[in-house]
């Protein structure tokens, strides 16, 4: 279960980030690097966490020509990440120019296939947000119409809201992996969080990767508290 626990590694340094990976490595499956710390740090911190014995999801959500798309995603996954995502949005012809030519690069230099991941809708967006920028669909018919996108476009799953998980299950099946953040343990603090899930509850509505930052970088002892969610994570499992 605990390869199923994603920690945020939201901090701007590398020694920040050294420290937290020492901390969790035996404690969750995965860190998240997103575009602050790699933006600061660069491969170097990918590098490093897998010298520590870490796996990497590498949050960098690309959105861009099919091309461009397409040449990073073989440097992300050069690097060896685990996992990394692009926007949906992007459409079907950048996600699929990129699920080919990472497969061909990888199978040419033998290096492993990471997961391939699309974002829906950003849950910071509002329904006017999105509106303004003539997206005119309701975001409970545009996270099922992204996500069976991102499906046949070859991507092997989707970043969601834990709220979300029956919507896609329903338009992608069971195969497909869904990663959701939003996830807080029943005693902790929703932070700026505004719709959350139990990792009891995110785990029975079918989430196959939970991705935790303040929950555990906030408490009191961080490594008790994954391990706490890790097990709570293992009462979902029916
Ligand atoms: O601290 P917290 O558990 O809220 O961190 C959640 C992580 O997941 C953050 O890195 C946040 O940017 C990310 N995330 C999110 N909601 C999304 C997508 C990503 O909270 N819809």
């Amino acid at each position: 279960m605990k390869e199923r626990l994603i920690f945020a590694l939201d901090v701007d340094s590398f020694e920040q980030a050294q420290s937290w990976v020492r901390l969790l490595h035996d404690e969750v499956g995965m860190f998240k690097v997103g575009k602050q710390l790699f933006t600061r740090c660069g491969p170097s911190v990918v590098q490093m966490i897998r010298d520590e014995g870490g796996e990497v999801f590498l949050d960098l959500k690309y959105h861009d020509i099919p091309n461009t798309v397409a040449k990073a995603s073989i440097e992300a996954a050069r690097m060896g990440v685990k996992m990394f995502n692009v926007h949906a949005l992007g459409g079907r012809t950048m996600m699929k120019c990129m699920v080919d030519e990472v497969v061909h690069a990888s199978q040419l230099e033998g290096f492993d296939l990471p997961i391939m991941l699309g974002v829906t809708i950003l849950t910071s967006s509002s329904e006017s947000d999105l509106h303004e920028v003539g997206i005119l669909k309701p975001v409970v018919e545009m996270v099922p119409l992204l996500a069976a996108l991102a499906q046949k476009s070859g991507l092997n799953g989707v970043v969601a809201s834990a709220q979300e998980l029956a919507l896609i299950r329903a338009a992608c099946g069971n195969d497909f992996v869904v990663v959701t953040p939003g996830v807080r343990p029943a005693t902790a603090s929703q932070d700026d969080q505004q719709r959350v899930m139990t990792p009891v509850e995110a785990i029975r509505a079918g989430s196959n990767y939970l991705v935790v930052g303040r929950p555990i970088s906030k408490a009191a002892d961080p490594a008790a508290a994954a391990r706490e969610i890790v097990a709570q994570m293992s009462q979902g499992v029916m």
